[in-house]
């Protein structure tokens, strides 16, 4: 064991050596040395006035939020705000979305997002909903791709380390969970010593609502404390199984590779999630106390509510029959991908030269026979040799993740020997490879989660950026990489940065939403209590030490635009309702001192900034949006008198 480590450790340090050789290649040389297509300019140029074919959904990573590119340009188009508080629009700032942010630890504005996945009927990508989860504090969010917003965050309990998140199952039914964190469930005061046997992870399996996208926790499987690291849904012949890789079978309490690495093998878990299902509509399951926040921005209103739930259904995999088997997969498989026909599952055990590829028609035949190779905590564990499809020779160092295009081939990321491979699924052979700059943890093909993937285009999302920009102090971009994957060998196009950490994508043709994305609040429909949908409703209105102002917007002038009666020490509620009904045309909202942050508020919507006055005086405010020539005009006053 100590062996392997070594090595391990030596091919780092190899890997390291190589990286450094690359970067220190003369400028402009580089590019063409990682296989830089010839007109690579033309293919990714999208002139004035065009637009990008796809929409690529980028995780922000430590940023929280969900980044929109556009593809092939590799422009930014937008920053999602989801799970982190954005000044540039409010979001976890306004009364109204505030509650979006609030968990069972109370309000969290931060969290570290990892994995979009676009919703799907029929294994295809449908362009309804992107899920992305947050990995700190256990949370899913929904984004609906009507209006590009977060409509709903779902906390998850007994969980920590939301980590095999937010994978959906090929008709939406589901949006999964798993923890990476083994944790005390329920969480309790206990020697951290006492892990083994006592810590448990868990793997939650959320209906989606297909009419609203709503979420809520069918049930979860309280698993073996083995570290839960990805998952991928089954597709085509395997839909109705759900599988995830583990990293820690030894359950060691202190992850220092001798203790986490010891076991040659660790598993891949496959959960047949339809007899589970059927199990828990049979009244099967325990439901057992558990707090968590349920948050939903509702359309009519805008605003958002935040329900505190109390219990969850738990299900033992004990006693359900045939619902989970271990796969042995060498060596700490980090991602596990499923190829579009549904037969092979991907393990990419990191700390492997290998990838191994398992077969879902031989896994049914050994569960069949029932040949199995001993058990883990009365889960059956699989024999490698009977499940084993296939092994890709050494194709590099350090597998993470593997996509699939349309054409029967897979492309998987090497972290260590920072490399693409591009090898056919089912003889295995390596068919191509292309250096990436540098260390690339996911890729992603648009649609390559699904049935049908869209294989024009592979992207690679690299952790480290060194020499590939303009240095900005110690913290580099992150960044990804474009290659147009259409013919045999992969061409690199463009490089493009990133924000926070891009650690997975989703894509989908621009086609497939544009025509939907155009949604806008009808002002005849706001329900918000507090609008100001006429003139009439205008108003300033006392209570106690709130005041509470009722103010409509249109190009160019806010109504009241003189505001008096207010006192310091007093708490002022702004109400302002957008009297815009052109698709584009949101207004900002400033008050001088304010602790928060600004509001944009979309049109026919309203939004709530409150402000909370601490000086003597006759104060302005402004709207912070370019909306017309009068943008400037677009002004107002409020008095505040001594209290
Ligand atoms: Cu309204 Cu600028």
């Amino acid at each position: 064991m100590r062996k392997s480590i070594n090595i391990f450790i030596s091919i780092i340090m190899v890997a390291g050596l190589v990286s450094c050789n690359d970067g220190g290649q003369k400028k402009g040389k580089r590019g063409a040395q990682g296989g830089l297509a010839t007109n690579a300019a033309e293919r990714v140029y999208v002139a004035p006035g065009e637009l990008d074919e796809y929409y690529a959904f980028m995780s922000g990573g430590f940023s929280g939020q969900l980044a929109v590119y556009g593809l092939p340009s590799g422009r930014l188009l937008k920053v999602l705000p989801v799970f982190s508080q954005n000044p540039e629009n409010g979001w976890g700032y306004s009364e109204e979305t505030k509650p979006m942010l609030n968990t069972s630890f109370g309000f969290v504005p931060w969290d570290d997002s990892h994995h979009p996945d676009i919703s799907q009927t029929n294994g295809v990508l449908d362009g309804r909903w992107v899920f992305i989860n947050g990995n700190n504090t256990p949370r899913i969010a929904r984004i609906d791709l009507k209006n590009f917003k977060t409509e709903e965050i779902l906390e998850i309990p007994n969980s920590a380390g939301n980590h095999s998140s937010s994978f959906i199952t090929e008709n939406t039914e589901y949006v999964v969970a798993g923890t990476r964190f083994s944790v005390p469930i329920p969480q309790k005061d206990m020697s951290i010593k006492d892990y083994k046997g006592n810590f448990k992870g868990s793997l939650t399996f959320i209906k989606v609502d297909q009419e609203t996208g709503r979420m809520n926790i069918k049930f979860q499987l309280m698993m073996p404390g083995f570290n839960y690291d990805l998952s991928h849904p089954g597709r085509d012949k395997s839909h109705g199984w759900f599988f995830f890789t583990t990293y820690n079978t030894e359950e060691a309490h202190s992850l220092l590779e001798v203790n986490a690495s010891q076991n040659d093998k660790d598993f891949i878990a496959a959960v047949n999630w339809k007899v589970i299902e059927e199990y828990v509509n049979n009244g099967g399951g325990t439901k057992v106390p558990a707090k968590y926040a349920h948050n939903i921005l509702d359309e009519n209103t805008h605003t958002a509510t935040s329900t505190m739930l109390d219990e969850v259904l738990t299900v033992n995999p004990m006693d359900v029959p045939g619902a989970v088997y271990f796969l042995p997969t060498p060596k700490s498989p980090h991602g596990c991908d499923v190829d579009p026909t549904g037969e092979y599952i991907v393990g990419n055990g990191k700390l492997s030269a290998d990838l191994t590829v398992h077969s879902f028609t031989k896994m049914l035949d050994a569960i069949e026979k029932k040949k199995f190779d001993g058990e883990a905590y009365g889960i059956p564990i699989l024999n490698f040799e009977d499940i084993l499809a296939g092994v890709v020779k050494q194709p590099g160092l350090g597998p993470l993740h593997t996509e699939f295009d349309d054409k029967g081939n897979a492309y998987t990321t090497f972290f260590i020997s920072s490399e693409v491979v591009k090898w056919k699924v089912g003889t295995w052979e390596v068919l191509d490879r292309q250096p990436v700059f540098y260390s690339v943890g996911h890729g992603m093909i648009p649609g390559g989660n699904s049935r049908k993937p869209f294989g024009k285009y592979f992207i690679a999302l690299n952790k480290i950026t060194k020499d590939r920009y303009l240095p900005t102090g110690p913290e580099l971009t992150q960044s990804a990489q474009l290659f147009d994957i259409s013919g045999e060998k992969m061409e690199l196009l463009l490089d493009f940065p990133t924000i926070g950490e891009p650690h997975y994508a989703a894509a989908i043709p621009a086609s497939m939403i544009a025509p939907n994305s155009r949604k806008i609040y009808k002002l005849a429909e706001n329900k918000h209590p507090y609008a100001a949908l006429t003139d009439g409703d205008v108003k300033v209105v006392r209570d106690g030490k709130e005041v509470h102002i009722y103010m409509n917007m249109i190009r160019s002038h806010f109504n009241p635009d003189n505001i008096e009666g207010v006192k310091v020490g007093d708490k002022v509620f702004f109400h302002i309702t957008n009297h815009e009904q052109d698709f584009d045309v949101p207004h900002g909202f400033a008050v001088i001192g304010a602790n928060n942050a600004e509001l944009l508020v979309v049109p026919g919507a309203t939004e709530t900034l409150v402000w909370e006055p601490k000086q003597v005086g006759v104060w302005p405010f402004y709207c912070t949006d370019f909306c017309s020539a009068l943008h400037q005009e677009m002004q107002g006053y409020v008095r505040v008198s001594p209290a």
